[in-house]
């Protein structure tokens, strides 16, 4: 890998594409326990330009990067390239790994998800690299084809141990609808979350809070889920049904295990009661089925941070219908199902939760209002 600075100009034939973050409506922590999420597009996201090459090189340039840098890759091996570069490069790689043996690429990024905060900007940049690339070498691969490349490339070159959620919220979304996806069939349903018919609005608040020790916390938690259905003597928690969940959870007699269990199973019922409301038209009733899903959060599965425990109980006392923290955890950004204005809209929800921070001394959180977009998709890639 090497890091250079040179003018380029980019010419020839090119592929563009833009894939969006998410954030996850319900269901946290169930994907790599072959259970269910709810996540759905949002306006943030990655556009991606790829331009084959005739040698095996990949020259990646970013708009965010400083000006003029290109970062050459020739070796495709996992742990050799670092940084946003690395989910690039790994996008190569999974596509070689699974036999397409592709060439070299000039490959410019551009996006506006912001970085850390639990919104999926890794998998808004491998998705539209994926997707790019796809279409510009003619390798015909489905949308679900694309995830699990996306997914592999995540997991096995960049090495973060993450579900299925968030590349297939990038790939498969639809405008208008959120994604219910069963991790373990992988089937999906497109299910219709209008909430400005309802004079509703999400407004997400993202509570900057520093994302220290993510990673070790996250491989713990998939660790104690992994041991409750050991001990419980089941596949995946997946199989454990709400119905008698106390009583078989006895069984564990880890208190803290226990906890984590608790948490998976209750939130894949709360996924879908939340299904079923959308399906019939009640946006209006699943606030309590979020707020029950950030305690859960908070208490079992202990991945909450005090800042973000604090947008939630700000922002309900401030009228929200229900707000929950969304994405991996332990800070990064809360969802709150507000009225889409007056005095429990998105202004008044978001300026008592400021000044709550302010309060406090926290630095300001940054509130935004989000509707469910399209995933990844074609735009016009007439210039380089
Ligand atoms: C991260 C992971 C997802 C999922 C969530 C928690 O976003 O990438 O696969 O596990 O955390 O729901």
């Amino acid at each position: 890998v090497r890091s250079v600075t040179v003018a380029r100009r980019l010419d020839g034939p090119a592929s563009r594409w833009r894939a969006p973050g998410r954030v996850n409506l319900i269901g946290e922590h169930t994907d790599y326990n072959q259970g269910f999420v709810l996540p759905l597009a949002i306006g943030f996201g990655v556009t991606a330009t790829v331009r084959p090459r005739s040698d095996a090189w990949l020259h990646l340039t970013s708009a965010q990067a400083a000006s003029g840098e290109v970062i050459e890759v020739s070796t495709l091996a996992p742990g050799a390239v670092h940084g946003w570069a690395a989910y690039v490069a790994g996008v190569w790689w999974a596509l070689h790994q699974g036999g397409w043996r592709i060439g070299g690429a000039d490959v410019h990024v551009d996006g506006d998800v912001p970085v850390g905060a639990g919104l999926s900007s890794s998998a808004a940049l491998e998705c539209s690299v994926a997707s790019a690339a796809a279409e510009v070498f003619g390798l015909g691969l489905s949308r679900p084809e694309l995830v699990q490349v996306t997914r592999r490339s995540e997991n096995d070159f960049v090495g973060v141990p993450n579900g299925i959620m968030d590349q297939s919220a990038s790939m498969l979304a639809t405008a208008g609808n959120a994604l219910f996806l069963d991790a373990r069939t992988l089937k999906t349903e497109q299910v219709p979350f209008a909430l400005s018919s309802h004079g509703l609005a999400m407004l997400v608040i993202d509570s900057k809070t520093p994302h220290a020790l993510v990673d070790g916390e996250y491989a713990a938690r998939r660790r104690s889920c992994e041991a409750a259905a050991a001990t419980l003597g089941v596949p995946a928690l997946r199989d454990v049904p709400l119905a008698g969940l106390e009583e078989r959870l006895q069984g564990v007699a880890d208190e803290q295990t226990r906890r984590r269990a608790r948490h998976v199973v209750t939130e894949n019922g709360r996924v879908l009661d939340t299904v079923a409301l959308l399906q019939a038209d009640r946006p209006d009733a699943i606030g309590s089925l979020l707020t029950a899903s950030h305690v859960s959060m908070r208490d079992d599965f202990e991945i909450t941070s005090d800042r973000v425990d604090l947008a939630v109980d700000v922002a309900l006392r401030a009228g929200a219908l229900g707000a929950r923290m969304t994405g991996g955890g332990f800070g990064g950004c809360v969802i709150a199902l507000v009225q889409s204005s007056g005095p429990s809209g998105p202004a008044a929800v978001a300026a008592a939760v400021e000044a709550a921070f302010a309060a406090k001394g926290y630095a300001s959180p940054v509130p935004f209002v989000v509707q469910a977009e399209a995933g990844a998709h074609r735009v016009a890639a007439t210039t380089g």
